[in-house]
């Protein structure tokens, strides 16, 4: 499948107002996708667990008017108009037009709202412009009746992933993969797919304790972070460790071996940062007390045989991954010994989900 597969063709339809809302969750890699090509291409598959209770709730109103040179919208966040965000909308929709046609032919007021708190660290592009992407699509669907509910999803993770690359993977759940590989044959570059194969019953309800450790903005962004893995020294051998390890984790997803699993995302969010370390210019993006958070898990590891795990986002908050079976003892750890190093003391409780959903018609 190419790009033109999602060029609509020009409708004759009429809709002149109307809003939709969706809500959209965030979703935390297992393989991280870490490297780009043009146009939001990965350099190597990743595969997510699509969240549940961190998500953006967005609510696009639209107005016919007389088609103009340029997009007519305002952003509002939590009912407060945001002119800074109004450049990153721009450059999405500049990079969707050719797929969207009717664009320029409305006024948009967008407004949204996070479930998690505002500049906590937890990135919301992936959220966001999945929230976003699907408003859009609801919009198409009017035009469009006759779309198949499969298009509808493939579009508007198609559409996500050129607003943010993660944001691909927001749109279903509970495991989505992306990114062309040799164990899902049904994996795409162009947007997310539900992973195909069986998992066991250890991954359902897996939860995912996110400890704010630094709320700070991020000194070197993704977009930079990404762009640095173009001429890295260890690039190439990364990305094949990528497949490798998606191939890994199939059998592990089957087995149910949680040993196994947390070896395999461990290592992959440590190398994560280790690829940000090894940029040219070098950063470090984990602080003192992500450190701490760490041996102290693997610590009450060791000492318990509980399966608690970690993996990291490009920031230095800390994914405590674990088992619903065991969530009492570790909550009751995290709680007690990882909280102190969390910025006042917060933390956010999650689990694997299901995907966004529409909240109006
Ligand atoms: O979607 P972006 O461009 O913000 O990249 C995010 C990359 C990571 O979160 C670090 C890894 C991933 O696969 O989500």
């Amino acid at each position: 499948m190419t790009e033109q597969h999602f060029i609509s063709p020009v409708y004759s339809k009429d809709i002149s107002e109307g809003t939709v809302t969706w809500e959209s969750p965030s979703n935390i890699a297992l393989v991280k996708y870490w490297g780009k090509k043009q146009h939001q291409i990965p350099e190597n598959p990743s595969i997510s667990f699509t969240l549940s209770a961190c998500k953006t709730i967005t609510s696009l109103t639209f107005q016919k008017k007389t088609a103009t040179e340029n997009f007519d919208f305002e952003v509002y966040l939590e009912g407060e108009r945001k002119p800074d965000f109004e450049p990153k909308i721009e450059t999405f929709f500049k990079r969707i037009e050719a797929y969207v046609p009717f664009l320029k032919d409305f006024k948009f007021k967008i407004e949204t709202k996070n479930t998690f708190p505002h500049s906590s660290g937890i990135a919301s592009s992936a959220s966001g412009m999945s929230a976003l992407a699907l408003c859009l699509m609801s919009l198409e669907k009017q035009f469009n009746p006759e779309m198949t509910r499969e298009f509808f999803n493939q579009k508007a993770s198609f559409l996500a992933r050129l607003g943010s690359g993660s944001a691909c993977r927001s749109i279903e759940g509970d495991l989505i993969v992306w990114g062309e590989n040799e164990t899902v044959t049904a994996a795409s570059d162009l947007f997310g797919v539900k992973y195909p194969f069986p998992v066991h019953e250890n991954f359902k309800n897996y939860q995912d304790t996110i400890l704010l450790i630094d709320k700070g903005e991020k000194q070197v962004s993704s977009t930079v972070g990404h762009n640095l893995m173009h001429g890295h020294p260890f690039a190439e051998r990364r990305f094949e460790q990528a497949h490798e390890n998606l191939a890994a984790l199939k059998s592990v997803l089957e087995s149910g071996d949680l040993d196994a699993f947390i070896a395999i995302i461990e290592s992959e969010a440590l190398t994560l940062h280790a690829m940000m370390m090894t940029s040219m210019p070098y950063y470090i993006l984990m602080k003192p007390n992500t450190l701490e958070v760490l041996n102290k898990i693997w610590a009450f590891r060791k000492e318990t045989g509980l399966h608690i795990g970690f993996t990291l986002d490009a920031g230095a908050n800390v994914h405590v991954l674990y088992p619903k079976t065991e969530s009492e003892n570790i909550l009751k750890f995290i709680t007690t010994e990882l909280a102190p190093y969390c910025q006042n003391g917060q933390f956010i409780c999650d689990e694997i989900g299901m995907g966004a959903k529409q909240l109006n018609n």
